[in-house]
């Protein structure tokens, strides 16, 4: 919990109302539910228009306690004079006038206080105010975050984007040189290469596609009664080479399950997690992959024989980008956005993941989701 002084000026031409003000809350402390910190006030005081435009030129003022008649101007005059700083201004008045109200909220006050009022009303009206600057500041401090965020993931996702390029652009430069001579074949493993980073660099791109659609919302679903056990083992088909590549076996125990979902996600949920299984595995292991309920939830399990992944790891795999980086995977390909798809995926079927793994034995994430409502 952190201290917050807000700064207030009473300005007043009687002298008894600005030290009752002073007194009334010098040690108040707002607090209110949607206040997490603790905001106290510095309380300084003018006993006229002119004393506190001054004070106001100089001085940074968030809340202002202003009597309606002052002896030298009244309180729309200086309303007027202070409309471009951000001041929450109450407004004090000694009868409480339908027509002053209306002229001083188009002029910007913040709230009333009709004389004479008890240090209570005073308080809970400073309270008022105080949980509005409050509520601004913690809205400006998230926007600025989010601001930072996106930053971060456009500078991370240009780094991403610029190593294949300039990989590809080094080998393009050598086969122009003619470097190893005039055979063809003898550039063979610089195209594969080249090929093979062209081919991550496509994957990355269709990530972002859907990472953006997810996030945006702007992700069109047709939402449908899919059968799991029909759908899962279509995309599991399609992984088979690259797990034989590796002599890798993927086993399958799936139960007959239907789920009221978008078959696009059902695929890009279900390929990251087979393709992660396959990638972060050892040659000649196995991926398991069992599909099933649980009370209200459609339950997919994925493990693997693989590689693990470190207990203080685990919270960090589903932000963009984070690859854990070791021995053993760097030489493994990937954007590090294949687990924040799948977070996206599952939060917007109300579902849940589990992870459990051993380092160096393997890791299995266990899937929750919720059925959707049909569409028409
Ligand atoms: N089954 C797994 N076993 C061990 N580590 C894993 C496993 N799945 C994911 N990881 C770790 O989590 C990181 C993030 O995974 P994620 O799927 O988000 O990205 P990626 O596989 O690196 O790239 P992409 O999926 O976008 O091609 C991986 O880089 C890897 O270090
Ligand atoms: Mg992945």
């Amino acid at each position: 919990m952190n201290r917050i002084t807000l700064n207030v000026l009473v300005v007043d031409d009687e002298q008894g109302m600005t030290s009752g003000a002073e007194r009334c809350l010098r040690r108040f402390i707002a607090k209110d539910e949607n206040i997490k910190d603790e905001i106290s006030f510095a309380v300084s005081t003018a006993s006229s228009g002119k004393e506190a435009l001054d004070f106001l030129e100089k001085n940074n003022v968030d809340i202002m306690l202003l009597d309606y008649k002052l002896p030298d101007m009244n309180g729309i005059e200086i309303l007027e004079k202070v409309s471009d700083k951000k001041i929450l201004t109450i407004v004090i008045t000694a009868f409480a006038s339908l027509d002053v109200a209306i002229t001083a909220t188009k002029k910007g006050a913040f709230d009333f206080l009709a004389k004479p009022f008890t240090p209570e009303e005073l308080r809970n009206s400073v309270r008022k105010a105080a949980t509005s600057i409050y509520s601004m500041r913690m809205l400006k401090i998230l926007e600025e975050e989010k601001k930072s965020i996106r930053f971060e993931f456009i500078s991370v996702l240009a780094h991403e984007l610029k190593s294949p390029i300039s990989a590809v652009e080094g080998y393009l430069k050598l086969i122009d040189e003619r470097i190893k001579g005039n055979d063809v074949s003898a550039y063979d493993t610089m195209i594969k290469r080249s090929i093979e980073r062209l081919n991550s660099m496509r994957k990355l791109i269709i990530d972002i596609i859907d990472l953006t659609k997810l996030e945006s919302n702007r992700k069109v679903r047709n939402i449908e009664r899919i059968n799991l056990a029909q759908s899962v083992k279509s995309i599991i088909d399609g992984f088979e080479n690259q797990a034989k590549e590796r002599n890798i076996k993927i086993i399958t125990d799936i139960k007959d399950v239907f789920i009221n979902a978008d078959a696009g996600d059902i695929e890009m949920l279900v390929s990251n997690m087979v393709s992660n299984g396959i990638k972060y595995n050892k040659d000649g292991g196995e991926v398991k992959i069992i599909v099933d309920s649980e009370g209200e939830f459609t339950k997919l399990i994925f493990s693997d024989t693989g590689i693990g992944i470190k207990q203080e790891d685990l919270d960090k795999l589903f932000k963009e980008f984070v690859r854990i980086k070791n021995e053993q995977t760097r030489t493994i390909e990937g954007s590090g956005l294949g687990l924040s798809i799948v977070k996206k995926i599952v939060d917007f079927y109300d579902g849940k993941i589990n992870i459990e793994s051993e380092f160096g034995k393997g890791t299995s994430f266990t899937l929750y989701l919720k059925s959707k409502p049909p569409c028409d």
